[in-house]
């Protein structure tokens, strides 16, 4: 087989960049070891930022995202006994989308069946090989295969293959905590998501839909999630989001799927090596906290995809030649971001730090100064930023 383009991991990442290509006249094939029911029901994030939702809907693909979907002015921060609603429209002039990720998929999934594209799911033993004439080698239904292709972009997560031939420098951070996240079915307690400081540890009141509610509790890192049943989950968030304090309420209902989520921090740099590049998970994770993940892999795309239209239409190599510095720069301020707001929220035991993060929490609360930096972070940069 050959393509112009080939796509290793037919996530948001995947998916989108071959929707962007083939809307500009650039052709590509999609692989992707997962069959496509598993990757258009794993619960993920579930936060578009503004600039996200923008570039959705020029792509065509936000019909559904503005009927289903839900805008939300902003976050609620707390800690024992305060809750303080920080509203990004008032203090950046944009609010974020409630729409699960899973909803971002299928999206996508149509949009590409509708233009007949090429999504091989199910496959195995990918490999990409020689970066300056790039190929990429899997089986499919025990068949060996060959794609080859004038560029490769693996889109193919932090386990993936790709990262393998992309050499360069990495940084990591691990955090000495997990997220505990279950998904409920009963209408959310909140109209928007609420991030709660307590001693007991974080804890995170989201949603999905008026009738599902996504939640989540820090654990120690490594938990099991056996020592964990539905009452003691309830029990903990009810403690730790506050039921009960000034009339709220946390409603408890079914838990209809629960998971344990390390929390990492993970950059590689350059994202690129010859003709092989990368875009999302592939060359960065970040930890939850900030809603980060799943906007950054769209905003790596959203400079991909023109790059790479201007090197094989055009010839032209400046943009490609750019793309990995142009996104490492977005990549670095929502790692600095997701990091903060996971050491400001998270308990780690030292009642020196604990003290800190309630000054920050309050700092960030009341000063216009201080909410106006977590609003234009969360709310997210510009996508040239
Ligand atoms: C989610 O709804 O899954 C979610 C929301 C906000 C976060 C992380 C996860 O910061």
């Amino acid at each position: 087989m050959r393509t112009q383009v080939a796509i290793v991991g037919a996530g948001p990442a995947g998916l989108l960049l071959s929707h962007l290509l083939a809307a500009d006249g650039v052709e590509s094939v999609v692989i992707e070891t997962r069959t496509r029911e598993y990757v258009e029901s794993r619960i993920r994030a579930g936060i578009l930022e503004h600039s996200t939702v923008e570039l959705l809907e020029s792509a065509g693909l936000g019909d559904r995202l503005r009927r289903e979907g839900d805008e939300h002015r902003g976050i609620y921060l707390q800690w024992p006994s305060e809750r303080h609603h920080i509203d990004f429209h008032d203090l950046v002039g944009r609010g974020v989308w409630v729409y699960g990720q899973t909803e971002v998929q299928k999206d996508l999934g149509r949009a590409r069946d509708a233009a007949g594209q090429q999504v091989i799911y199910d496959v195995r033993d990918t490999t990409v090989h020689d970066p300056e004439d790039p190929y990429v080698t899997f089986t499919l239904d025990g068949v060996a295969t060959r794609l080859d292709a004038d560029v490769v972009v693996g889109c193919d997560g932090s386990f993936g293959p790709t990262r393998s031939v992309v050499p360069g420098r990495t940084w990591q951070r691990t955090y000495a905590y997990s997220w505990l996240g279950v998904l409920a079915a009963v209408a959310p307690s909140t109209d928007e998501l609420i991030y709660a400081w307590h001693p007991d540890g974080f804890a995170l009141n989201s949603m999905r839909s008026p009738t599902v509610t996504r939640l989540y509790l820090q654990v120690p890192a490594e938990t099991d999630i056996a020592e964990w049943p539905d009452e003691r989950i309830w029990d903990a968030l009810a403690t730790r989001l506050g039921h009960g304090q000034d009339g709220w309420k946390l409603t408890r209902g079914p838990i209809t799927e629960k998971s344990v989520l390390p929390m990492r921090s993970f950059v590689q740099a350059p994202m690129r090596h010859g003709r092989v590049f990368l875009a999302g998970d592939a060359a960065h994770i970040v930890p939850p906290t900030g809603a980060k993940g799943l906007n950054l892999a769209v905003a790596d795309v959203a400079l991909l995809a023109p790059a790479l239209v201007a090197l094989l239409l055009e010839k032209d190599s400046r943009l490609a030649d750019g793309y990995s510095d142009r996104a490492l720069r977005r990549v670095w301020r929502c790692t600095h971001f997701s990091w903060w707001m996971t050491t400001m929220l998270h308990a780690g035991g030292d009642p020196f730090d604990a003290q800190l993060q309630l000054s920050q929490l309050r700092w960030v609360a009341s000063s216009v100064a201080g909410a106006t930096g977590l609003a234009e972070n969360y709310a997210g940069l510009p996508i040239g930023f």
